[in-house]
C-alpha cells in the first residue's frame, strides 16, 4: 500500500497538471476546426443553391422561394436563411431567421464574409455569399447554423482526453507498481496466472498475490465497463429511422460524400399527352434506396430511361427529387439504343440475369454485348469522377448492370469506399462458370471495398467463385478476399424497407380500402382476395401462382365464387424475347383458368398487365386477404416485406417461396415450394381458413422484425462497416509511414 502511494501519487499529479493544461488548448483547436467547417459547409450550401434560387428570385416567386428554404433548413444545424437584395433589403427569409437583422451591419462588410454570434442560449454563425443570376449580382445568401452541436462536440472532446489521461495514469501507475514490486519471475508468474483468471482472487490458492488483487479488479471493471458501453450503443439505436442513419453519417463518416450508382433511376419522366409524369419504377432497389437517398441527400447517378427525363435536367444533367420535396439529385447518364440493348438488355438481362437465377432460362451470351457493356460501365465511371468532389467518397455501386464500375473507379479514385451490392441471387462456381467473362466480372467487383449479398449462401458462393477463377487469397473465418494486394470485405446484409412507409400516411381504414378495391374491380363485397405483386418475369413464379389457384378450386370446389386472385405484374424488359413469350404464356394460362372456372360473372384470376403507382399497390396489399410471392429464386424479394408493412392490422396471410432471401427472415409466413403446385394449393387453403388470432400471431412477429431490421439499419451497417474500414486504412497508413522513417522501406 505505501508503495503503491509513493509511486502512483506523484504520477496521478503529473498528469493531471498536464490534462489541466492541454484542456483549454484542445478547446480553442476545436472551435477553429468547426468554424472553418461551417466556412464550408456554407459556401457549398450557397453553390448547390444558387441556380434554382436565383432562377426563382428572377421569377418573383416568394412563396416558391420560402417553401425552397424551408426545405433546405429542415439540415438540423442549418437553422435560418434570408436574403438580401442590392439596395440592403432583406427580401425573403425564414420563419427562424434573425430578428432585426440588418443586412449592411458591420458584422458582414465584404461581400463575403462570415462571423460567429454569441447570444444568450448559445452561439450563432452567419455567412453571407454573393448570388448571381447569368453572371450579374442581384444579392446575397445569409445563412444562419447553429452551434450549439459545437459545444456538445466539445465536451465530447474534452472527456475523452481526459479519459485518455486517465487511462494512461493507470496504465503507468499500474505498470510502476508492478514493476517494484515483482521480480521478473514472479511477475511473469503473476501474470500468467492472472490471465489464466486462476488464484489471484482466491485467496487460498497457492498463486494468490495479493498486491495483483486490485489490478485483476480494475481489469475486470474495465472489460465490463466496456461490455456495457458497447451493448447500450447498439442498443440504442433498436428502432432505426431516417435520422438515426443521418446521425451516423455526420458521426461516423463525417464529411463524406455519398454516391449511389445503380442503372434504374428512381423517378423517371415520361411524356404523356403533352404532359411530363413522372413515375416511380418498380424495382425493389429503388423501393429500398430511395428512403437513403433521402436521408443522406447525395447523389444518385442511373441511366436516364425516361422519354422526358432530358427535359427536366439542368445543364449538367441533374434533377432534384422527390418532385413533391426535394431532397436529393439524380444524375443521369444518357445512352444510346445501342448502348441500351447491347448492356441492358443484352448481357445484363439475357446474360447475367439468368446466369444468377435458377429459373432454368438459357443464359445467351454475345460478344457484342459484353462490348457495350464494358464500354456502359466505363461511361458510368467517367459520371462517378465527374460527380465525386472529393478524393474519397463514399460509393454505393448497385447490382449486376455495373460489375465493371468498381474496379474502373477504384483506378482512379484509391482512397474512395466502394461498397457494391449484389441484389440478385449468386450462384455456384459451376453455374456461375459458364460466363465467358468470369474473370473479368470477378475482377471488377473485388475493386470494391465491401462486397454485399442478401445472405450468407450467396456470400459463400462468391467467395467459392473467387477461389475457383482467380488467384486471391480467401479468409473464410473473417470473410474477405485479398486480390491484387487489396482487401475486399465479403457480407451479408438482408435488404429491407423503410418503416413507417412513407405509403401509409394518410392511408384510409382497412375496412374501407377493401370495400374500395373490391368496387373498382367490380367484385363482390364479401369476396375474399389473393395478389400477387411482381414485374412480368419469369423468376417470379407467376405461372405456378395460377396453377396453384386452379389446383385450390379443383380440390377446394367450394372457393369457386369466393375467392379471387389479383395479379398485377408490370411490364418488364420486354423488348426481350424469353420475356416476351412468358407474358403470353401468363396471358393463356389465365384465360385457361378463368375459362374452366369462371361463371356468372365470376372471374377466379385478374391480370393486370400495367404500371401501378406505388400508393395503389399498397392499397392492394391492405384490401387482401392473402399475398403470394412465389419466386422460382429471388435475391430477397421486397414485395413480401411491403405487404407485411402494410398490415397495421395485423391481418393478411403470406405465402413465401423457400426460394427467395425473405424466407430465411420470415418463418412465420406459410413457406411453400413454388415447383410443388399441390403444396401451393393446400398453402392457400390454410390461407383462406386460418384464424384471426393466428394470423395475427404470425403478422405481429413479422411486423416487429421487418420493423427492427428496417432499411435503415441495413444501410447504417454497410455505412458503419465503411467507416470502419476507412479507420483501419488510415491507420495502417499511419504506422507504415511511422515504420518506414523508423526502419526505412519495407512492406507491412
Ligand atoms: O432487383 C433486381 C433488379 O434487376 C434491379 O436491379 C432492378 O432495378 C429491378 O430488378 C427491376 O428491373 P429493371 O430495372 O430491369 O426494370
Amino acid at each position: 500500500m505505501k508503495l503503491s502511494i509513493r509511486f502512483v501519487l506523484p504520477l496521478v499529479f503529473v498528469l493531471a497538471i498536464l490534462s489541466y493544461v492541454t484542456l483549454p488548448i484542445v478547446d480553442t483547436f476545436t472551435m477553429r476546426w468547426f468554424i472553418r467547417d461551417l466556412d464550408i459547409r456554407s459556401r457549398l450550401v450557397t453553390n448547390t443553391m444558387e441556380e434554382p434560387l436565383s432562377e426563382l428570385i428572377n421569377a418573383n416567386s416568394k412563396a416558391k422561394i420560402l417553401i425552397f428554404f424551408k426545405s433546405v433548413v429542415q439540415d438540423e444545424r442549418l437553422f435560418a436563411i434570408g436574403f438580401c437584395d442590392l439596395n440592403g433589403v432583406l427580401q425573403y427569409q425564414t420563419d427562424t431567421f434573425l430578428k432585426d437583422f440588418n443586412c449592411n451591419s458591420d458584422l458582414l462588410t465584404n461581400a463575403t464574409n462570415s462571423t460567429v454570434l454569441p447570444l444568450e442560449k448559445g452561439s450563432i454563425h452567419i455567412a453571407a455569399h454573393p448570388i448571381d443570376y447569368k453572371g450579374k449580382a442581384i444579392g446575397r445568401l445569409i445563412l444562419v447554423h447553429d452551434m450549439s452541436f459545437i459545444t456538445r462536440r466539445g465536451a465530447d472532446t474534452r472527456k475523452y482526453v481526459l479519459y485518455l489521461f486517465v487511462a494512461l495514469a493507470i496504465v503507468i501507475s499500474l505498470v510502476t507498481v508492478l514493476l517494484a514490486h515483482l521480480s521478473w519471475r514472479g511477475w511473469v508468474s503473476g501474470m500468467r496466472t492472472l490471465l489464466r483468471g486462476e488464484g489471484v482472487l482466491d485467496p487460498r490458492s497457492q498463486f494468490s498475490r495479493p498486491e495483483l488483487l486490485p489490478l485483476a479488479k480494475d481489469l475486470r471493471d474495465l472489460v465490463r465497463d466496456l461490455e456495457l458501453n458497447r451493448t447500450s450503443k447498439d442498443e440504442s439505436h433498436a428502432l432505426w429511422t431516417a435520422a438515426s442513419l443521418k446521425k451516423i453519417l455526420k458521426e461516423e463518416l463525417i464529411g463524406e460524400e455519398v454516391l449511389i450508382v445503380s442503372n434504374r433511376e428512381p423517378y423517371i419522366h415520361l411524356q404523356k399527352n403533352n404532359k411530363i409524369e413522372v413515375q416511380v419504377p418498380a424495382s425493389g432497389l429503388v423501393t429500398a434506396l430511395e428512403p437513403i437517398m433521402r436521408a443522406c441527400s447525395g447523389t444518385w447517378i442511373a441511366h436516364g430511361s425516361g422519354t422526358a427525363d432530358r427535359s427536366v435536367v439542368d445543364k449538367h444533367d441533374r434533377v432534384l427529387v422527390p418532385p413533391e420535396e426535394p431532397a436529393y439529385a439524380i444524375r443521369r447518364v444518357w445512352l444510346s439504343k445501342e448502348e441500351e440493348a447491347g448492356y441492358y438488355y443484352g448481357f445484363s438481362n439475357e446474360g447475367l440475369w439468368p446466369l444468377c437465377h435458377i429459373a432454368h432460362t438459357r443464359p445467351i451470351f454475345r460478344v457484342e454485348d459484353w462490348d457495350y457493356y464494358v464500354k456502359v460501365n466505363e461511361k458510368f465511371a467517367a459520371v462517378v469522377l465527374e460527380e465525386a468532389k472529393t478524393e474519397d467518397p463514399v460509393i454505393l455501386i448497385q447490382d449486376y448492370h455495373l460489375a465493371l464500375l468498381p474496379r474502373m473507379v477504384r483506378e482512379k479514385l484509391p482512397k474512395a469506399t466502394i461498397i457494391s451490392f449484389w441484389h440478385i441471387p449468386w450462384p455456384n462456381p459451376e453455374a456461375f462458370g459458364i460466363c465467358p467473362w468470369r474473370e473479368e466480372i470477378l475482377h471488377g467487383l473485388l475493386g470494391s471495398s465491401i462486397m454485399g449479398f442478401h445472405t450468407r449462401f450467396h456470400c459463400n458462393n462468391f467467395l467459392d467463385t473467387v477461389d475457383r477463377f482467380l488467384e486471391a487469397r480467401i479468409d473464410n473465418e473473417t470473410s474477405t478476399v485479398s486480390y491484387g494486394g487489396k482487401l475486399t470485405a465479403v457480407k451479408e446484409y438482408p435488404i429491407s424497407i423503410e418503416w413507417p412507409s412513407r405509403w401509409s400516411k394518410d392511408q384510409k381504414s382497412i375496412l374501407e380500402t377493401r370495400t374500395e378495391i373490391r368496387r373498382v374491380n367490380n367484385l363482390p363485397e364479401n369476396i375474399l382476395l389473393g395478389i400477387g405483386i411482381d414485374r412480368m418475369d419469369y423468376t417470379k413464379g407467376i405461372l405456378e401462382r395460377f396453377l396453384a389457384v386452379e389446383k385450390l378450386l379443383e380440390k377446394f370446389p367450394e372457393w369457386i365464387g369466393r375467392f379471387t386472385f389479383i395479379q398485377i405484374a408490370a411490364p418488364s424488359r420486354s423488348s426481350i424475347e424469353q420475356y416476351q413469350n412468358f407474358e403470353s404464356e401468363v396471358r393463356a394460362l389465365a384465360q385457361k383458368i378463368n375459362t374452366r372456372y369462371g361463371k356468372d360473372g365470376y372471374q377466379p384470376i385478374y391480370l393486370k398487365v400495367e404500371h401501378h403507382t406505388p400508393q395503389q399497390v399498397f392499397e392492394y396489399y391492405r384490401a387482401a386477404d392473402i399475398c403470394m410471392v412465389t419466386s422460382l429464386h429471388d435475391g430477397m424479394n421486397l414485395v413480401a416485406k411491403e405487404f407485411i408493412s402494410a398490415r397495421d392490422d395485423n391481418k393478411g396471410v403470406l405465402i413465401l417461396s423457400q426460394f427467395t432471401g425473405a424466407s430465411r427472415e420470415l418463418p412465420e409466413a406459410l413457406i411453400v415450394n413454388p415447383y410443388n403446385i399441390a403444396q401451393c394449393a393446400n398453402a392457400l387453403q390454410i390461407a383462406l381458413t386460418m384464424p384471426d388470432s393466428e394470423q395475427k400471431a404470425r403478422m405481429r412477429s413479422m411486423r416487429s422484425l421487418v420493423q427492427e431490421f428496417n432499411v435503415y439499419r441495413w444501410a447504417a451497417r454497410m455505412l458503419k462497416d465503411a467507416a470502419r474500414m476507412k479507420e483501419r486504412a488510415r491507420l495502417r497508413g499511419r504506422i507504415r509511414e511511422s515504420q518506414s522513417s523508423h526502419q526505412g522501406n519495407f512492406s507491412i
